[in-house]
């Protein structure tokens, strides 16, 4: 037992570590006024991000799993995910003692790890590792759009290269089987089971739809012309009086960025506009993941190496880039970009696959099998790599465009 659970100790220790040196960073890019402020009133402070990746560690490695007694009981309702409403959660403790919270829980945990059954508890510690990363993107995501607020005149992104894309012809994806979903121990309840889908032939993009792409659809009037657009995307147009995307730089050096900050309702109206539609998620992850030569799915698009330089992600770079400056990174169908740089609307409703259990709690998936939030995929320019991968999923209100996603479009004779 001992011998098979030391390698994977390792490795669980190392990923806590590298995980959290990245949040750290984030933290020092705060100051308080920013640590206490809701930039969104769809989004908590990034304080409270702070303290929950905390709280939730501490919860369940601490008390659930070592039965410690609850280290700070005087912020179970503070940092639960359903313990306050979201405008209520900026009485936090200050910064200095959020970071002192999270090292002195980092600090029982890595030792609780020295003598934890990890081979019943794996499961667990990806899981934990997975909901930092998350929160982690989501604390980039709000200091994104509060520089965007602040900021009138936003600095272009660097690696710009104006020009049409080479090869920018839909690519056809066979009719036939693929694996959808994963088992590996690192897969989240929503990603379970691995199972094989039929689809049918379709033609899918080989690039995420580039800001130089949308920019005819806004100057078509895309905006004010209800024949694009859902009879619930016209409704949500109407109540939210929206001209073009929320992080949009009308630029032709970013002609080749992917577009971002878009709602699933603009997506879906561009789409339209170009005689096309969203991808299903089955339709999305085959052209990402499936290896047609040898009947294989693969973890990433190019394969099974740990993404480094193969994608736009772990804010490297801290923006977008051309859709095609990652050669390294296709799939073996030949798409580009289908992780980092921008998430990627489906138009799939968020839905347990068949055999659903949660885990670790309903909360955690469960509760949004609601029809009403878009599952998303591929992850962004600021996803940490322990949660990019073909199969996982993603999921928001079709209304939400502060998040970085933008999306690519598919055709099909059915
Ligand atoms: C999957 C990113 C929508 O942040 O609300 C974090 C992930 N769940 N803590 C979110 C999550 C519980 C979730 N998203
Ligand atoms: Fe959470």
């Amino acid at each position: 037992m001992k011998l098979t659970s030391t390698p994977s100790k390792d490795a669980i220790r190392t990923a806590l570590q590298q995980c959290r040196s990245r949040t750290l960073k984030l933290f020092e890019k705060i100051d308080d006024a920013t640590f206490y402020q809701q930039i969104h009133p769809d989004f908590s402070p990034i304080g409270w991000h702070l303290g929950h990746i905390g709280y939730t560690e501490a919860l369940w490695l601490l008390e659930y799993s070592a039965q410690h007694p609850p280290l700070f009981p005087q912020y179970r309702q503070l940092y639960a995910a359903d313990g306050l409403p979201k405008k209520e959660r900026v009485k936090l403790p200050t910064p200095a003692q959020t970071r002192e919270l999270l090292e002195i829980i980092r600090e029982k945990v890595l030792k609780y790890l020295e003598i934890a059954p990890l081979q019943e508890q794996e499961r667990l510690w990806h899981f934990i590792i997975q909901h930092e990363s998350q929160h982690g993107e989501t604390i980039a995501i709000l200091l994104h759009l509060q520089q965007w607020n602040q900021k009138n005149n936003p600095q272009i992104p660097q690696f710009s290269n104006p020009g049409s894309l080479p090869k920018n012809e839909m690519i056809e994806i066979p009719a036939g089987a693929f694996e959808m979903g994963s088992d590996a121990i690192e897969a989240l309840d929503n990603e379970r089971s691995r199972h094989y889908r039929h689809l049918q032939t379709y033609w899918i993009d080989p690039y995420p739809v580039t800001c130089g792409q949308y920019r005819e659809f806004i100057a078509a009037g895309g905006y004010d012309n209800p024949k694009w657009w859902s009879l619930e995307g016209w409704e949500w147009l109407q109540a939210n009086a929206v001209k073009q995307p929320l992080y949009w730089i009308d630029n032709p050096a970013l002609d080749n960025h992917p577009v971002y900050g878009v709602s699933w309702y603009e997506a879906d109206a561009y789409s339209r506009f170009v005689g096309k539609r969203l991808p299903t998620e089955a339709e999305w992850e085959k052209a990402a993941s499936w290896d047609a030569a040898n009947a294989t799915k693969r973890l990433y698009p190019w394969g099974e190496e740990k993404p480094t330089f193969q994608c736009n992600h772990d804010i490297l770079i801290g923006g977008t880039t051309p859709v095609n400056a990652y050669p390294e990174g296709v799939s073996f169908y030949g798409c580009y970009d289908m992780l980092g740089n921008v998430w990627e609307w489906t138009c799939s409703w968020f839905e347990g696959y068949e055999g659903f259990q949660f885990y670790p709690y309903p909360g955690y998936s469960q509760i949004y099998f609601d029809g009403k939030h878009r599952v998303l995929k591929g992850g962004s320019w600021a996803t940490y790599p322990w949660v990019l991968r073909c199969s996982f999923r993603n999921w928001y209100h079709p209304g939400v465009r502060q998040i970085l996603a933008g999306f690519r479009c598919v055709k099909s004779e059915y």
